[in-house]
């Protein structure tokens, strides 16, 4: 293999950068060229990619975000414009692709894998709902800002005596939801994955007022049924009943475009490094996340039929300690 390219997909996440230093420089060490593509898939049908030194991934460890740009990309799905996008690998004489992103980019990985070129991905989305990776790049840092945020919050909400419902991204996962509800000790997580009864989120809430609490949050996930919009619609009629003023915030992108925490730049290292070495020893068509906390790879096949699951048991162990 003498010229490998390295690209970002779907939405950023924290740690993307330090996934693209460590692709560049241990490509170098290994004698290949590195290109990178600028803005995902659609870059690569674009045509948009430019050879990387070592200095030119330098300064960029420590930043949130993606150098190289990203994008959701549904055109991939054709495979005219998958072809394209082959073709122009080739044309450039590229040998390996390593595709850092998350479930919707690996997806694309597996198809332009199944075409007979070398890729490899690298675990990266900060919903943590990738299969064949316990935890994915970015997933620390946007826990960690969520749980400022709620712990924010809560400040307010006992100067107040409110209650504040906080979502939180993840897509259709309720993971972020779900730890960041049990880290900032939340009074109910409403998360996808179960059914949410309101009645016993009406329950939590007025049992947290008469057992004299100052302040209690509701932490949703962005998924769940309803969203924090749906639930303060629910509650606007019956709003005294509840002991505490009701407010919301959503959370969204503030999640995604924090500086990556020492968790998420030492796991793009990791994933990283193991994806150039898989390409290096003819391993591909696969995703490189962290299983037993080694750096494993998974065929993509088995990644695409495979469904992560949250821990329940952590869902229950929050209504407890939410006394
Ligand atoms: O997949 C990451 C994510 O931030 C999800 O949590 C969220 O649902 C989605 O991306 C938002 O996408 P976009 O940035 O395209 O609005």
């Amino acid at each position: 293999m003498k010229r490998i390219a390295v690209l970002t997909s779907g939405g950023d996440a924290p740690g993307m950068n330090a996934a693209i230093r460590t692709v560049v420089r241990m490509g170098i060490s290994e004698g290949w060229e590195v290109f990178g593509i600028h803005n995902g898939y659609a870059g690569l049908l674009d045509e948009k990619l430019s050879p990387l030194g070592a200095r030119d991934v330098g300064g960029i460890l420590h930043r949130g975000g993606t150098v190289l740009g990203s994008a959701r990309f549904p055109k991939w799905k054709e495979p005219a414009v998958r072809e394209q996008a082959l073709a122009n690998l080739r044309a450039h004489q590229i040998e390996g692709l390593i595709v850092i992103g998350g479930n919707g980019s690996q997806t694309g990985a597996w198809a332009l894998s199944q075409m007979d070129f070398p890729v490899v991905g690298v675990a990266s989305t900060i919903d943590n709902d990738l299969a064949c990776s316990e935890i994915t790049i970015g997933v620390d840092t946007a826990l960690n800002i969520a749980l400022e945020s709620i712990d924010r919050l809560r400040t307010t909400a006992s100067s107040h005596k409110r209650a504040f419902v906080v979502e939180v991204m993840g897509r259709n996962c309720g993971y972020l939801a779900l730890m960041a509800g049990l880290a900032g000790g939340a009074e109910a997580i409403l998360v996808p994955e179960a059914d949410v009864d309101l009645d016993h989120v009406a329950a939590d809430l007025q049992g947290a007022w008469s057992r004299g609490k100052q302040h209690a949050l509701v932490v949703v996930a962005e998924g769940a049924k309803p969203n924090a919009a749906g639930l303060l619609k629910h509650f606007e009629g019956s709003r005294g009943q509840l002991g505490f003023d009701l407010r919301a915030t959503t959370l969204g992108h503030v999640q995604r475009g924090g500086v990556p925490g020492a968790f998420d730049r030492l796991l793009a290292t990791r994933l990283s490094a193991g994806a150039v070495e898989r390409l290096r020893d003819g391993t591909n068509g696969c995703l490189v996340g962290l299983l037993g906390g080694e750096v494993q790879s998974t065929p993509f096949e088995v990644v695409m039929q495979t469904t992560k699951t949250i821990d329940f048991n952590l869902l229950k162990l929050a209504r407890v300690l939410a006394v």
